[in-house]
């Protein structure tokens, strides 16, 4: 007789316990299987590094600004401040004619983050965070111990990280009476929103708008050269880049949502009388880790055109990008789409760049100005004879210099009667966007 297996409560135990510790640890085995395997391909992607990147180091561009050197764009600003109909709208003003307010250092308070790290929050020396030429560099000090801020002449609060921290803003009994709230924020309305801030009413704002206290150099700067180039020199150079660029236009584009840059870019694509190459995922190469910003493939890449489409996302008042100033620290001419050219105009030489609006927005016109352009030397060497005279400022950490002595070189100056507070920043975020 077999034995009855089915019934024999010892055999059917002992089955049951081998399969089920198998299957336990088979399922245990396969969870960390997934487990590693996961890792193993985080680490493929985060850890090893790009095998194609490592021809490529990021090159890091050094630059210094001298603060008498931006004199014409002060001046340009002054008018801008003064006189702006627009400001009038969303902002209140009044300026006072008495003393200034302190002769003692302005104490300058980081509330939030800056894109999550706490900028200047370890720089001992002064020159680090305001520049060596700064004027007023001694007479201003920074701080991110928000225990300060009941002592704070000024407080900043980052428009970026203030969206994700809400709880966490002070209440303007918790600051001086007098105390300037200033908010920075470097980002269109199409990334921070700006009607989240409506009942701050701060005082100053940082940002790309030329309108705001604070905003020389976001994302560029042209500066007086010390010495102006010879003329020799000059000349030399603007023929070598006649005969060697070619008659084509570039584009690096990594954000592929603005739909109508990439429609004007296909229009002049369709032009037989220049060439038009794009670099990035909705243009002809998708591996734009090829040929990262600030890497050397970049630089070979932009010393073989003549033109370079500087269009930006959204065509928003003063909103230039580094893509504009680039290529002229490349030696290229700009194309520009974006705001009004005589916006660009505030920010650069009439003729150093080409607007789309100059031919209507028409390619087939732009396309044989651009030829043109490649046949006539002295036509090329208009719109590089600012290089005479000024050069174009890109890298970062000079311009953040800059832009915190214009901070620092405001506030020493503000009167005890001044008061200034943005009624609608929404708005102003807004302005012919
Ligand atoms: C080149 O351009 C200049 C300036 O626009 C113009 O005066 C000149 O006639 C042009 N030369 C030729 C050969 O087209
Ligand atoms: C700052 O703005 C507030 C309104 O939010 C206003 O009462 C105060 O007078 C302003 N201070 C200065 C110095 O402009």
């Amino acid at each position: 007789m077999l034995p009855n297996t089915k019934y024999s409560p010892k055999h059917q135990s002992v089955l049951w316990l081998w399969r089920r510790r198998y299957s336990f640890h088979l399922g245990k085995l396969r969870c960390k299987w997934v487990v590693y395997l996961c890792f193993a391909f985080l680490f493929l992607i985060f850890l090893l590094p790009n095998p194609f990147a490592s021809r490529y180091d990021k090159l890091m561009i050094r630059q210094d600004i001298r603060w008498e050197g931006i004199s014409e764009i002060l001046e340009e600003k002054e008018k801008i401040l003064v006189d702006d109909p627009f400001s009038k709208q969303v902002k209140f003003r009044r300026y006072g004619k008495g003393e200034l307010s302190s002769t003692r250092p302005v104490l300058i308070l980081l509330y939030t983050t800056i894109f999550l790290t706490k900028k200047y929050c370890r720089l001992k020396q002064i020159e680090h965070i305001f520049g060596e030429t700064c004027p007023s560099k001694h007479r201003c000090q920074w701080t991110c111990d928000v225990r300060r801020l009941n002592e704070a002449d000024a407080v900043i609060f980052h428009g970026y990280d203030m969206q994700y921290y809400p709880g966490e803003m002070p209440k303007r009994s918790d600051t001086k009476s007098d105390a300037i709230w200033i908010l920075w924020s470097d980002e269109p309305h199409s990334m921070v929103d700006y009607s989240l801030f409506k009942d701050y009413r701060f005082n100053w704002t940082i940002s790309f708008k030329l309108n705001s206290e604070v905003s020389i150099g976001s994302y560029g700067l042209f500066q007086k050269r010390n010495v102006p180039q010879l003329d020799s020199e000059h000349r030399l150079w603007i023929e070598r880049q006649f005969r060697d660029r070619s008659n084509a236009a570039l584009w690096f584009v990594s954000n592929c949502d603005a739909r109508e840059r990439l429609q004007y870019y296909q229009d002049l694509r369709r032009e037989t009388n220049v060439y038009v190459e794009g670099y990035g995922r909705c243009v002809d190469y998708y591996p734009m880790h090829l040929c990262a910003a600030s890497s050397q493939c970049e630089i070979d890449y932009m010393s073989k055109f003549k033109y370079y489409l500087s269009f930006e996302s959204i065509t928003c008042r003063d909103y230039i990008t580094e893509k504009f100033f680039k290529a002229f620290y490349h030696g290229l001419i700009p194309i520009a789409y974006g705001p009004e050219r005589k916006d660009y105009e505030r920010f650069a030489p009439a003729d150093s760049f080409i607007h789309l609006n100059d031919f209507n927005r028409n390619m087939n016109k732009l396309a044989n100005y651009l030829l043109e352009i490649h046949l006539n030397l002295t036509l090329f060497a208009k719109y590089h004879q600012w290089r005479k005279t000024h050069d174009v400022i890109i890298d970062g950490k000079a311009l953040e210099r800059i832009r915190m002595c214009e901070l620092c070189e405001r506030l020493t100056r503000v009167r005890r009667e001044d008061v200034t507070y943005y009624e609608d920043i929404n708005k102003f975020y807004h302005e012919k966007c």
